[in-house]
């Protein structure tokens, strides 16, 4: 007799719609970082501390690209100015009002993909 659950429980699962392939594992590993262009944008991808976190690589603050470069845990120090950009989040601690969006990141067997962004455009993108 065929059973609905059983099949369901077997059915490998895919990626999320709507999440594009952006590399594999082996392009990040932990503790590294990289820009990929999905969805028309420029995303910088992180893997720290076996966690993946994904913005926006353009700064609000002149609208130059923020940069891998340097990173911790927590932030990308955005590579013309210094200012922060917290990766949970998208936002600025030195100045709450420039924020970048995020973008989820799933793993899915060896891909890492990208999702599309859900939320509101950057908070600011004048020039001080
Ligand atoms: S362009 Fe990023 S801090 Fe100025």
């Amino acid at each position: 007799m065929f059973s609905l659950r059983a099949w369901i429980g077997t059915k490998p699962k895919g990626p999320k719609p709507g999440f594009v392939k952006v590399g594999s594992l082996d392009d990040f590993p932990d503790n590294s970082a990289r820009v990929v262009v999905a969805f028309g944008r420029d995303i910088g991808v992180f893997h720290v501390g076996g966690t993946f976190q994904a913005i926006d690589n353009i700064c609000p603050h002149s609208n130059r690209p923020i940069g891998t470069i340097d990173y911790d845990k927590d932030h990308v120090t955005c590579i013309w100015h210094g200012l922060r950009f917290a990766l949970s989040s998208g936002i600025c601690p030195e100045a709450s009002h420039y924020r970048v969006v995020k973008y989820p990141v799933e793993v899915f067997e060896n891909d890492v993909l990208v999702g599309p962004c859900l939320e509101d455009g950057p908070t600011d993108r004048g020039v001080d």
